[in-house]
């Protein structure tokens, strides 16, 4: 039994078409001059409890849209939409105790308390018992070292820090589904790797279900195995990873940085490193664009990106590593091409 059953959804929104200057300022307020935005425009899937699910599209693609109504917080135009056996608009109370919501620019935690109080005020707004809590607090800490920031307000923390937290506490009433809205944006890699295993853990020890918004590749690689792919309001793809892992292009590239830095020398070594791990008939180049920084290029079918990441850590003098990361829009680009018929 699915978990989510969206059918036929559409939402729709009424938008003035704005007038410049005083006087077009003045006309708008009488205006009859609307367009109609299709936000989300007749969307169809169902997910099964445990799933984690990522809800890929670029911005303006209509995930926000989807996922306010899935929560609750919208009522659709049309279509029919179902959450645990609940129609989500209309027990918005009873659905809450149910679901986990993060929204990766906001918060919903309190900014001048003290971490700690805001898991306390979610303890009591959810009733949690106390059990579950101590049960998960200490959970928490061992995934994600939390302690040491419970004192501090929730103003002062790091972004990353912050997502840390807002994640855990949108696990902390155990709720059958969670649902993140881009909790990796703007953040860095080491802790966006961070923030995927706590996913990972916290779906695998509660089988939670996740639906995962973002527009970044990498996010959905390290996560998921199914896909939902929107654009423009319209589902382009739904189904296993796999199919469209080509599309995401066959090669990847690792930023590296070598100290100290000596040019062709410094290159090589990188390169030869890279020959006794994987031989000399591998596909990947090793180049210099910008003064200190290596690419190091290659086939991820054939060559797992963390592998060699971890493998480059562990041989060479590493001070900093950048992926550079896929943009969504050319895969989505080659969907309309055709690319996946
Ligand atoms: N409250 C609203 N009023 C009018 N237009 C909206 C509203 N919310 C979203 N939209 C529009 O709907 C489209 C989809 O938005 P959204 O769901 O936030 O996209 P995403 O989360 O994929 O970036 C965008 O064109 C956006 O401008
Ligand atoms: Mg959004």
């Amino acid at each position: 039994m699915a978990i989510i059953g969206v059918k036929n959804l559409s939402k729709h929104f009424k938008v003035l078409n704005r007038h410049e200057g005083l006087l077009g300022a003045a006309r708008d307020l009488f205006s009859t001059d609307y367009r109609l935005v299709k936000a989300v425009d007749d969307i169809s899937f169902q997910i099964e409890p445990g799933e984690i699910v990522g809800y890929i599209g670029p911005n303006g693609a209509g995930k926000s849209t989807t996922i306010k109504m899935m929560t609750g917080i919208l009522k659709p135009t049309e279509g029919k939409i179902e959450v645990n056996g609940n129609v989500p608009f209309k027990n918005r109370q009873k659905n809450a105790q149910n679901m986990g919501v993060i929204f990766g620019q906001r918060t919903q935690l309190w900014w001048d308390l003290p971490v700690i109080e805001s898991f306390k005020l979610l303890k009591e707004i959810y009733r949690v018992d106390q059990e579950t809590y101590d049960h998960q607090m200490g959970m928490f800490n061992e995934l994600a070292d939390l302690k040491a920031l419970y004192p501090q307000t929730v103003r002062s923390l790091s972004l990353g820090q912050r997502m840390l937290c807002d994640i855990t506490a949108s696990f902390l009433h155990n709720p059958k589904i969670v649902f993140l809205d881009e909790p990796t944006i703007g953040l860095d890699i080491s802790i966006k790797a961070r923030i995927r295993e706590l996913i990972k853990e916290l779906n695998r020890t509660h089988n939670t279900t996740i639906i995962l918004t973002t527009h970044d590749i990498g996010d959905v690689e390290a996560l998921c195995s199914r896909i939902i792919i929107i654009d423009q309001g319209h589902i382009l793809y739904d189904g296993d990873i796999k199919r469209v892992n080509q599309l995401f292009g066959a090669y990847r590239t690792l930023r590296v940085q070598v100290r100290p830095y000596k040019g062709e020398q410094t290159i090589d070594q990188v390169r030869q490193t890279l020959v006794e791990r994987y031989g000399e008939d591998r596909d990947f180049t090793v180049r210099s664009r910008e003064m200190g920084w290596i690419n190091i290029t290659f086939r991820q079918d054939e060559m797992p990106l963390l592998e060699v990441l971890n493998y480059a850590m562990s041989r060479l003098p590493i001070r900093d590593v950048q992926i550079v990361e896929l943009a969504l829009e050319g895969v989505i680009r080659r969907i309309y091409e055709g690319a996946l018929q």
